[in-house]
């Protein structure tokens, strides 16, 4: 068995998508999708022949709006999965820490890991682990919204730290043109957290981040708490 891995790319709001299947089975799991890309995403599923089995976001995203539900209404043999701990009316499975998915003879095993929101989960498949908004490369997820605690963030990516450290960290963004990077790098060179900051200083440093909001905040949060089903043009 191997395993197909591609990264995608959404240009507008800088947002890496993945795509993970078991080259037999055919089996697949998709990882953050967005809407811009959703037509790219699916005609890259249908060319590769791979029967998309699991829709996966690591959080409600504010900056993009997720295509969670026009995924499924293509592949409707597909489950919407997303952590416990998100007010989502239209997942199909809440996730839990620890818990494991198959695709084919792959295991995606969910770590909570809260602090950008409160509902933030990383995802591990062997020697990969998809951080979402939690652990950036050389950076880490703003806490200043959406149940965000940096408090938490701290904790989490210790737990993140735990991996081995030859792992492969898949951020759910990248402002830079980076694609991956490991545990051991963000261990030592993380900006925010790299080199055995402490609790308090990483509190001081994501308090002095000063970002303004996601241009699509007020359209993204309530389409994704939908899977992306319907389009919020007002305020809410
Ligand atoms: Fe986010």
């Amino acid at each position: 068995m191997s395993l197909i891995f591609r990264p995608l790319f959404e240009k507008q709001s800088s947002t890496y998508t993945y795509l993970l299947a078991d080259s037999q089975s055919k089996e697949a799991i998709i990882i953050d999708a967005v809407s811009e890309t959703k037509q790219r995403d699916i005609g890259l599923i249908e060319e590769l022949g791979l029967n998309l089995k699991y829709i996966i976001e690591t959080h409600v995203h504010a900056d993009h709006i997720t295509s969670s539900c026009p995924l499924k209404d293509k592949f409707n043999q597909a489950q919407i999965v997303i952590g416990e701990a998100n007010s989502v009316v239209c997942a199909d499975v809440l996730i839990k820490d620890g818990e494991n998915l198959q695709f084919g003879e792959f295991t995606l095993t969910a770590l909570s890991t809260p602090g950008h929101t409160n509902g933030c989960m990383s995802f591990v498949v062997g020697d990969k682990v998809f951080t979402g908004d939690a652990l950036l490369i050389r950076s880490c997820g703003r806490c200043d919204f959406q149940g965000g605690s940096a408090d938490k963030l701290f904790d989490s990516i210790q737990k993140i730290f735990t991996l081995p450290d030859e792992t492969y960290v898949y951020p759910a963004h990248d402002y830079g043109g980076r694609t991956v990077s490991s545990i051991w790098e963000e261990k030592a060179f993380n900006e925010m957290i790299g080199g055995n900051v402490d609790k308090q200083e990483f509190v001081r440093r994501v308090d002095a981040m000063e970002l303004s909001l996601p241009a699509k905040i007020h359209v993204a949060v309530p389409s994704n708490q939908v899977c992306g089903s319907r389009i919020v043009t007002s305020k809410s």
